[in-house]
């Protein structure tokens, strides 16, 4: 299957009249892993939540095509439905949902009316994801994310991704809290999806994932914007380094998105 190209062109987005994204450019096709990177407060999360609609960011400018049909009209449904997909920052709890049934709701939402998938062929899919990502079964049985350690969520949100198989993941901080051997664990299920079928947005704060994913291109936001590309050298060079010579390098003293005039 060929992969699905998003298109993000000159965002811009506000929360509570703060303009956080000022005017972000970027695109992902099927087949790549791009890597973005930045200081803390800089607008990557904002950029995530942007594309899959969460309703307290407004887009007052530019526009997000997902095979040339356009994001910013669809409702958060629609957006999952037409291939996005978002493992968050910070995964919700949701108590009364098994972790299960909310799988499965998922398949089942990806996929045509009168044709969900049998409840034989979603366990025995879920139990080959789940033996590949090293997770403990009795999870699936768990209320969603209700008691998961900061890993096991992080885990679970990999799961979602493995079965979903969505077009273009968006992968938020995926890293953070993960321990030496969640990390290679995790990195695996990503990498198990790399083909022509699926684009992924690596959002990380560090070059030690990347050593695992290796991604296509690196990229990196300050200011609500991106502001330098590169090849993985890029995410080495920032691991050394640090932000310092790219704030030189524009001209800027300070890198937060958000920072009223
Ligand atoms: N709901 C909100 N209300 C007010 N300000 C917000 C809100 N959400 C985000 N911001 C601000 O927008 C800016 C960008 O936040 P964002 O979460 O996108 O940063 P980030 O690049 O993901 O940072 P981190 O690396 O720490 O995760 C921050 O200054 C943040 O305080
Ligand atoms: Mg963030």
């Amino acid at each position: 299957m060929a992969g699905s190209t998003l298109e993000i062109k000159d965002l811009h987005v506000t929360i509570e009249d703060q303009e956080i994204l000022k005017g972000v450019n970027l695109t992902i096709t099927g087949g790549e892993f791009h890597a973005v990177m930045g200081p803390n407060g800089t607008g990557k999360s904002t950029l995530a939540a942007a594309i899959m609609g969460h309703p307290k960011y407004v887009i007052t400018k530019g526009s997000i095509l997902l095979d040339g049909e356009d994001v910013l009209e669809m409702e958060v449904d629609e957006r999952a439905k037409a291939g996005l997909f978002l493992a968050m920052q910070y995964p919700s709890e949701i108590t009364g949902v098994t972790t299960s049934d909310f799988l499965r709701s998922s398949v089942n939402a990806h996929r045509e009316e009168g044709n969900e998938i049998s409840l034989m062929k979603f366990i025995k899919e879920m139990d080959a994801a789940m033996d590949y990502l090293e997770m403990d079964k009795n999870m699936a049985q768990r209320y969603l994310n209700t008691g998961f350690s900061g890993g096991e969520k992080k885990r679970n949100e990999i799961l979602q991704l493995m079965m979903i198989k969505p077009a273009i993941g968006i992968l938020d901080e995926i890293d953070s809290g993960l321990d030496i051997d969640a990390l290679k664990v995790v990195s695996k299920g990503i990498n198990k999806l790399r083909d022509e079928s699926f684009g992924c947005l690596i959002i990380t704060h560090y070059q030690r994932l990347l050593e695992y994913i290796t991604p296509d291109k690196v990229h990196v936001m300050m200011q609500g914007r991106v502001v330098k590309s590169g090849g993985p050298e890029l995410a080495q060079r920032l691991e050394a380094e640090g932000y310092e010579w790219i704030k030189e390098e524009l001209g800027i003293e300070d890198e937060i998105a958000g920072q009223k005039a």
